[in-house]
């Protein structure tokens, strides 16, 4: 069974039809990638995925269960957990707190608890302080734990937004143009983070990204959308040259390229 299974999904804003019988089966430890022009869908889709926006047509089967329908935090509890395009940290709360209230999905106390600060309750949240430290120690964030969010370089605030969205103990991580507005440099070091939490968390990763370095260094395959609708899939260097993404897009980032 496949982790990831999408058949005909669809979505429509008013009588734009953003997302066109889009399919996907994703297999477990594979990374992918979303390309396409702008406004070609593919926030949307992962939006759909997430439960932010309900598909109006077809299914997001994830570990056998159809979640169209979910709302967002049930589906990240059942193991997708993603970042968003533009940065969402909570600037003014510290490293750490950004990482305990990305727990809150999974929280299990009840509303007593919180309000009377019962033992459940103190025992809930020293464990989520235990995993928050956990997770910044393994990915070498914890000097930072202390220091306001907003106080980072914007390098580390994205890698922090990934590691935030580790929080939840994901099997499948969706990541929203983590490259956006970085250099050369900083993206392959981004490309080697990447790699290594697949590797490191047994994850699974589907990226949208607008930067050819990393999609061209880091994917599997890809799938190529404009205007809502599929117009190539396959490996990197098949889709590279395809003709009709050339068109639609490429052309211009594979001049970027060299
Ligand atoms: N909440 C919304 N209400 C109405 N239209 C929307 C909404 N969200 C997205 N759209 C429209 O749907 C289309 C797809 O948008 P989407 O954000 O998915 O594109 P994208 O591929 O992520 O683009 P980009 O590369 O610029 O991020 C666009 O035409 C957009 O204007
Ligand atoms: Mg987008």
């Amino acid at each position: 069974m496949p982790l990831l299974q999408i058949n005909h999904l669809g979505h429509t804003f008013g009588g734009l039809k953003a997302v066109n019988d889009f399919n996907l089966t994703l297999e477990e430890g594979e990374l992918i990638g979303l390309i396409g022009p702008n406004g070609a869908g593919k926030t949307t889709i992962f939006n759909l995925v997430t439960g932010v926006y309900r598909a109006t047509e077809g299914e997001i089967i994830f570990n056998g269960e159809n979640i169209v329908g979910y709302p967002p935090h049930k589906i990240n509890t059942m193991g997708i957990s993603r970042t968003f395009q533009t940065i969402r940290l909570w600037d003014g709360m510290t490293v750490l707190d950004n990482m305990r209230v990305a727990h809150h999905s999974q929280v299990r106390y009840g509303l007593f608890d919180s309000l009377f600060h019962t033992p459940a309750y103190h025992r809930q949240e020293e464990e989520i302080t235990e995993h928050s430290m956990e997770l910044l120690r393994l990915f070498n964030f914890d000097r930072f734990a202390d220091m306001p969010a907003g106080g980072l370089p914007y390098g580390e605030r994205r890698r922090l937004e990934i590691v935030r969205a580790m929080a939840a103990r994901p099997k499948l991580l969706l990541l929203d143009e983590p490259a956006a507005g970085m250099n050369p440099g900083e993206v392959d070091s981004l490309m080697e983070f990447i790699a290594w939490i697949r590797d490191e968390f047994k994850l699974t990763i589907w990226l949208i990204e607008h930067q050819m370095r990393l999609v061209m260094g880091i994917c599997e395959r890809l799938k190529v959308i404009d205007f809502g609708s599929t117009i190539a899939e396959g490996k990197p260097e098949e889709v590279r040259n395809n003709p009709r993404v050339l068109e639609a897009y490429l052309g211009e980032a594979a001049e970027e390229l060299g």
